[in-house]
């Protein structure tokens, strides 16, 4: 679905499908010159990096795997805690790699902070993080995100594999929702 197939539920259209493509190809082109040669892998958190993985690895100009965690984070509503907890654990040994966490956002950058220091635990050769977009919280959280696609306003945005209670996800852009949807 697009932007047009919501009717009044969005409030505006804040990344479109082509800035999204454009942003994930530029990125493919440095991540790519910066681990060539090496033995990369990529680690998504399900389910909102889904789109993200997608789109980025079919940039990348060469082949490359890709592993995934689930995880739930104990917290109210929208504001996550920080406690995680893994629901789906990756199927490989990551030892003597290099992992590239794909998300799809940062907010408190708690959830992440944790998964980083989780694999960062299990001996590879090195950890570095990829988000489609960041919001302001995360700079308060000493998380180095090396790769940002979009910095965004502290707002709740859906698409492209964000989602409000599970909807929205298969939205092709970016968008912030009207707060109807909310209530
Ligand atoms: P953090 O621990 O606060 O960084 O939470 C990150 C997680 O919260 C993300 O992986 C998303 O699942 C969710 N999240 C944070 N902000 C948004 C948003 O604006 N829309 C949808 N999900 C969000
Ligand atoms: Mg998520």
């Amino acid at each position: 679905m697009d932007a047009s197939h919501m009717g009044n539920d969005i409030e505006q259209v804040l990344i479109t499908e082509e800035e999204i493509q454009a942003k994930l190809a530029e990125l493919a082109t440095q991540i790519w010159a910066e681990y060539e040669g090496k033995d990369l892998l990529l680690v998504g958190v399900l389910k909102g990096a889904v789109m993200v993985m997608a789109d980025f690895m079919r940039h990348l100009p060469g082949t490359v795997p890709m592993d995934w965690m689930a995880v739930s984070s104990y917290g109210s509503g929208t504001k996550s805690s920080g406690v995680v907890r893994i629901l789906k654990d990756l199927d490989s040994d990551i030892s003597g790699k290099h992992v590239l966490i794909v998300e799809d956002i940062i907010d408190s950058g708690l959830t992440l902070s944790w998964i980083r220091s989780n694999l960062e635990s299990r001996s590879p050769a090195s950890v570095e993080i990829l988000t489609l977009l960041r919001k302001p919280e995360a700079a308060k959280v000493e998380i180095d995100t090396k790769w940002v696609g979009f910095d965004i306003p502290n707002e709740f945005v859906v698409g492209y594999g964000l989602d409000f209670a599970e909807q929205y996800r298969n939205l092709r852009e970016i968008v912030t929702l009207a707060p109807h949807v909310y209530s």
